[in-house]
């Protein structure tokens, strides 16, 4: 088979050739925070727009999961909701947890605290076939602020004050790996 240009079309379909093409292999990404309901969701909802808009959305799995069991089963919080309506990003989320199958299917995991790394590291520790890299989402941030701090506790401004970072962080990290 024959073909010209550079076709963007599910390469890893069975039986297609196209799949040798290294630059097409599909990239999966997991955003993890401690109930995937305010920070993890809003950074998978950030991604999978810059994601969609560049036309890439072929070529990305994109999730978010929970350290913890708190909030399985529970939407996004509402702030979180109405900054990303406010933003213009459609978000669409039920929380769970972070599986062993996660740490060996994705390629990157990426967390918003130490205290989410140091869970997540404890987790992979524990899983045999681990291909995550698992990072802090902040150490992707172009103004280095590291730590992206949990804003249950907190108020509409520092919902919006994630938003801004995982929007600079998203769009630097998409910029790397892509
Ligand atoms: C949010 O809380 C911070 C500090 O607790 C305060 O300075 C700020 O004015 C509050 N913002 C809103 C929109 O209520």
């Amino acid at each position: 088979m024959r073909r010209a240009g550079n076709v963007r079309r599910a390469p890893w379909a069975p039986g297609c050739a196209r799949g040798k093409m290294a630059e097409q292999v599909p990239k999966s990404v997991l955003f993890v925070c401690l109930g995937n309901i305010c920070r993890s969701p809003i950074a998978e909802a950030v991604f999978r727009k810059l994601v969609t808009d560049q036309k890439l959305s072929d070529n990305w799995r994109i999730d978010s999961a929970a350290t913890s069991t708190y909030e399985i089963g529970n939407p996004p919080d509402y702030r979180g909701q109405s900054c990303m309506k406010k933003h213009g990003i459609p978000m669409n989320h039920i929380a769970r947890q972070v599986t062993k199958e996660d740490f060996a299917t994705f390629d990157y995991i990426l967390c918003m605290d130490e205290s989410n790394l140091r869970d997540l590291t404890r987790k992979s520790n524990q899983v045999k076939n681990c291909r995550a890299k698992i990072e802090l989402l902040g150490s992707y941030d172009p103004q280095n602020q590291l730590i992206i701090e949990d804003p249950y506790y907190g108020n509409e401004s520092d919902f919006e004050a994630v938003y801004q970072q995982c929007a600079r962080c998203c769009r630097a990290f998409l910029e790397k790996v892509r």
